[in-house]
């Protein structure tokens, strides 16, 4: 056996060691779905106690980092995107007493924690909206969010004709205090999302107070949702949705990517290094390649999420392509890669990679295609679907992910295997998608079901009681516990990959190795780590060394198709 096992690992500080202000650059993080993960109490919605229960399972399960979605009082039109009170946890999944013990039970465990900042829009249930409609027009309440007369005679039409992300008009109505048709304001989301306005100084020093209420708590950092879309230009005449449309985005877009927005990240990454180790931060930031690197920037929020290995298909040329590009502009913004194959918005990956593909339909794009929401658009076609494949294809390209350099977000669930819900019934979705489509778009609660720890019991061990989202019944054949300790089982291939790559992490660089097959593409690490990923369906030879780990079995020695592994070279 190489000795490759034997070598001091980089960057890791798991055994208690001084903290690391570089611990993310490599770090595997859980996203966790606070809502739908462990039910303590009973009463089927997920809760941080039940968080805290299942400390020991992500301990043995070797992530270094967890990040929460949304966990704070929410009117729930968005799963907790809409946010009442940035400082506070919504009480039916805890309190902030909760919010320390998890984190005082993470940190004990070598747990980082990561939570959700939600910077674009509030929810129309945050004291600032309710005061805003109390004060009425042009009050400084008003300021605090985007608010305009309607177009037309009597203000009766919206300012403009822009669509919403969840589809329907992107402006909404209020009744004036005096009880007449009032203002519009505007909400890029749901009608319950109302956009912040980021001109207003208020809005930015109530947001810096949040980052320090959370870093003086202990969080380690923070997934910032839409960091892209905060600084808008609504100056009059405001364009239609076709000028919008046609706009470049190259940083003068109305909306989209403005340049002055990473005046706002500046002043936060000011807030995240007077804290020792600086507080870090992920942006989620759908732009364009070539501006990707400036969010990720050490002035600015130090990553952002790179989306392109999760709409790319299962094909050896296409993940050669998102490695390389991802690794170049990684290194253009001083930053590390970021990993994702499946997170709370797309389809799980076992199901994408398990569709055949699926005719176009009205309403799709290609993005949808590539998310597998065109199959959730095409109303789930259970028999379409071939799990094995999926879950094969689905191991082999997280063990991909795993060996590279960079960091990597799992989210709850794909250890386990999961595939998505396809067949959540209209009357229990919850998801705003699939109510503003209306009905046509099923949205995206299929991923958001909550996990099965237990064969048996009323929701599969989440809890006591029949969970807030239905589970089918082959969730018992993927429970945690069915699978914990099996040979050969998507977590016990999780546990160990997650293990091996605390021991061989290694500078943040690989060398692709000439494999004379189009299907077949492998990389090394510089300490010899080697990967070998077979993305076509015959066995193709292995070159020498030690075999350290691999997605499924071999075949007499041959890496047979859908598989990967790991060496020691
Ligand atoms: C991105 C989040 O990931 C998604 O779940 C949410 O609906 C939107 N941002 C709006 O906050
Ligand atoms: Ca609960």
């Amino acid at each position: 056996m190489s000795d490759l096992l034997d070598r001091p690992a980089v960057a890791s500080d798991r055994s208690g060691a001084a903290p690391d202000p570089t611990w993310w650059r490599q770090a595997a993080v859980y996203q966790i779905y606070p809502r739908s993960f462990a039910d303590s109490n009973g009463d089927g919605i997920g809760d941080l106690r039940g968080i805290t229960s299942r400390v020991g399972y992500l301990a043995a399960l070797g992530i270094d980092a967890v990040w929460l979605s949304p966990f704070y009082p929410s009117g729930l039109a968005d799963g907790g995107y809409d946010v009442a009170d940035y400082r506070d946890v919504d009480p039916r999944i805890g309190t902030l007493e909760d919010f320390d013990e998890m984190v005082a039970a993470l940190h004990a465990a070598g747990i980082r924690v990561v939570v959700d900042i939600v910077p674009n829009h509030s929810s129309d249930e945050h004291a600032w909206f309710a005061a805003a409609l109390a004060a009425g027009p042009g009050s400084a309440e008003r300021e605090r969010y985007i608010f305009r007369d309607g177009a037309g005679p009597d203000g009766a039409e919206p300012p403009t004709d822009w669509t919403s992300m969840f589809g329907g008009p992107a402006w909404t109505r209020v009744t004036e205090p005096d009880g007449t048709p009032g203002q519009w304001y505007l909400h890029l989301f749901a009608p319950e999302q109302p956009d912040f306005n980021w001109a207003n100084p208020e809005v930015r020093a109530d947001f810096l107070h949040t980052l320090r209420f959370w870093s003086d708590r202990g969080v380690d950092g923070f997934r910032v949702d839409v960091a892209h879309a905060l600084t808008k230009d609504l100056s009059d005449p405001l364009p239609t949705a076709a000028e919008l449309d046609a706009h470049p985005r190259g940083g003068d877009h109305p909306i989209w990517d403005r340049d002055e927005v990473h005046e706002i990240y500046a002043e936060w990454r000011r807030v995240f290094d007077s804290y020792d180790p600086p507080r870090t931060a992920v942006a989620e930031a759908w732009v364009e390649r070539h501006r990707r690197p400036r969010y990720a920037s050490a002035e600015g929020l130090g990553q952002a999420f790179e989306f392109d290995l999760l709409v790319a298909d299962f094909d050896a040329a296409a993940f050669r392509e998102v490695v390389t590009d991802s690794l170049e502009l990684a290194a253009e913004s001083g930053s590390s890669s970021t990993w994702v194959l499946s997170n709370h918005d797309v389809v799980r990956h076992a199901t994408r990679y398990g569709l055949p593909p699926l005719p176009a339909r009205a309403g799709s794009t290609e993005s949808d295609e590539k998310q597998g929401r065109a199959w959730v658009l095409a109303g789930a076609p259970e028999d379409s679907l071939d799990r094995a494949a999926g879950e094969r294809k689905a191991r082999a390209a997280t063990l991909f992910e795993l060996a590279l350099p960079g960091s990597a977000y799992l989210y709850q669930g794909e250890e386990l295997g999961l595939h998505e819900v396809g067949d959540i019934p209209d009357d229990a979705r919850q998801d705003p998608t699939f109510f503003r489509s209306p009905g046509v778009d099923k949205g995206r609660d299929g991923c958001r079901v909550p996990l099965p720890w237990t064969a048996e019991g009323p929701s599969f061990g989440f809890g006591d009681a029949t969970a807030h989202l239905p589970q089918p019944a082959w969730f018992a054949d993927h429970a945690a516990e069915v699978q914990d300790g099996a040979e050969g089982s998507t977590l016990s291939m999780y546990r160990a990959a997650l293990e091996l790559r605390h021991r061989l992490r290694t500078a943040e660089r690989l060398e692709w190795l000439d494999t004379g097959s189009d299907d077949v593409l492998a990389f090394r690490r510089p300490n010899g780590w080697t990967c070998i990923t077979n993305f076509g369906s015959s066995p193709v030879p292995l070159p020498a060394g030690d075999v350290l780990l691999t997605s499924g079995p071999l075949d007499e020695g041959m890496l047979p198709g859908a598989s990967t592994v790991w060496l020691a070279s």
